[in-house]
């Protein structure tokens, strides 16, 4: 059975025997970091876009584990021209990796990347991943507004855990997210993306009510908790 381990923040680890996989790797300068990236064996990296707050630590746990990194096209190129190894991906496509499939869904939110000075790189479109692996599906939506189209994903796939954020200002907020999840109707909901910075204060412990109010299931997961699925 697959684990998925909360790093904090978006972070997630994902293993199913053998395979490895880290989403969104914001370690350094995560208030809520589980561990540092020197202590992340992974095989695969994947990306939902190019913010400081999801890039984090792609590069060194990239080079550290000579890992594959998965991502939109825009920012799997430029980790393809730092020397990593990266596979390029777009919205509506899927791939079959040795772990399992990776589908890219969209996400209603930006992906510069923060150079310094004056220069934002553009790395193309944001986006939300469905990774199924060992028999079970996760959906990790990155970061996005709330979308009608999640009722299509909720048809397409049985979601067996949908980690969606909830910070709100950046993302959408509980209310939204709560409305994600009845389109969505995973087996389990599991909040990201809030209380990492003041900006994105979020009560969880009302979000998971809400959801159960409305005959689903949902969980709040501590920082470096590991649910089996
Ligand atoms: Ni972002
Ligand atoms: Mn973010």
């Amino acid at each position: 059975m697959p684990t998925l381990t909360f790093l904090g923040h978006d972070a997630f680890l994902l293993e199913h025997e053998a395979h490895r996989l880290i989403i969104d790797p914001f370690l350094s300068g995560n208030p809520q970091a589980a561990l540092k990236p020197g202590a992340i064996k992974v095989q695969y990296v994947l990306l939902t876009h190019a913010h400081g707050d999801h890039f984090g630590d792609a590069v060194s746990i990239a080079r550290a584990n000579n890992a594959l990194i998965i991502a939109p096209n825009e920012l799997a190129v430029y980790c393809g021209n730092l020397g990593l190894r990266s596979h390029a991906m777009h919205i509506g496509g899927a791939f079959a990796f040795p772990f399992g499939r990776v589908k890219l869904t969209i996400a209603h939110h930006g992906s510069g990347l923060d150079l310094g000075g004056d220069a934002l790189a553009y790395m193309g479109n944001p986006c939300g991943f469905i990774i199924a692996l060992g028999g079970k599906t996760v959906y990790h939506a990155g970061d996005t507004g709330l979308f009608l189209d999640m009722k299509l994903i909720g048809e397409l796939d049985a979601i067996d855990v949908a980690l969606l954020p909830i910070g709100d200002n950046f993302t959408m907020g509980v209310r939204d997210a709560v409305k994600a999840t009845e389109f969505l109707k995973p087996g389990l909901v599991v909040p990201m993306h809030y209380n990492t910075f003041d900006l994105i204060k979020a009560d969880a412990a009302a979000f998971v009510e809400q959801v159960q109010a409305k005959g689903l299931a949902a969980r709040a997961m501590q920082v470096g908790e590991t649910l089996t699925f």
